[in-house]
């Protein structure tokens, strides 16, 4: 059936010549777009109650495949209403990222090998970038490695692989004008994205059967993962 597989063409935005306009163009409507389907929402839905509402105040948040960094901007403009202080730090593979990343701290880097740390950053979260990886064993490594990360949570998001959204995403591309290399790509991306039994399979491949996986409101598939962070030694404690 068509959308019983995940689709293995290649998106024109990962070709590795793209130039920087091209580039700026893309996260130009895909702009258009997160915002037309409220992308932070589920982030600012689920982070609060992941997280505990003593641990929202002071947040250090890493976004993987952050792009021009627009989510972490958007988290931390509303984190702040709140009162809460979140720091921000993107990565992306994309050699134009750090030229077109908004705000915040860019880090060049593959989801795949984190240069950080065990247990680097309060939260974890990635959007819309998980489907760009090409296997299952790439996105288990990608599992691990947010999870390996992160102190406290880690909330993944990405396409709900699904005929209805695919017609919901292929008349927003033709209503709205959008350039044609967008548009292939916004559809092709519905097609290399995920059902919940996808990731529930990846994740317990991952090792992170405590996991939850859900779809949110039939157009993403989510993943949380909550881990107890270790108690950090004082300053001067020598391990025993
Ligand atoms: C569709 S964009 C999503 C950008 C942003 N997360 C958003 O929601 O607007 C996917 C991003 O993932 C990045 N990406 C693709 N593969 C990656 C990888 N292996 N490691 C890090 N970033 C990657 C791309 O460069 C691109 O910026």
């Amino acid at each position: 059936m068509f959308f019983s597989r995940r689709a293995t063409q290649a998106e024109y935005f990962d070709s590795p010549d793209r130039s920087l306009a091209e580039t700026a163009e893309s996260y130009k409507s895909l702009e258009r777009i997160n915002r037309l389907f409220h992308f932070a929402e589920p982030f600012q839905r689920f982070l609060p109650p992941l997280l505990g509402a003593e641990n929202c105040r002071a947040v250090t948040l890493l976004d993987l495949g952050a792009g021009d960094g627009s989510l972490g901007q958007a988290l931390q403009v509303w984190a702040a209403k709140k009162g809460w202080s979140w720091e921000i730090t993107n990565l992306d593979l994309s050699p134009h990222a750090p030229e077109l990343c908004k705000t915040g701290k860019l880090v060049s880097g593959s989801v795949l090998d984190l240069p950080f740390a065990d247990e680097s950053f309060d939260v974890v979260i990635a959007n819309q970038m998980t489907h760009h990886l090409s296997s299952d064993e790439e996105v288990a490594k990608h599992f691990r490695e947010a999870h390996r990360v992160a102190r406290r949570v880690v909330l993944l998001s990405d396409m709900h692989r699904s005929a209805i959204l695919y017609g919901i995403i292929w008349a927003v591309l033709h209503a709205g004008n959008f350039p044609k290399h967008f548009r292939d790509d916004g559809l092709l991306s519905v097609k290399r994205g995920f059902c919940s039994e996808d990731w529930r399979q990846i994740a317990d491949r991952a090792g992170l059967s405590e996991a939850k996986v859900w779809t949110h409101f039939g157009a993403r598939v989510m993943l949380a993962a909550q881990k107890i962070p270790k108690p950090q030694a004082p300053p001067g404690a020598s391990p025993i």
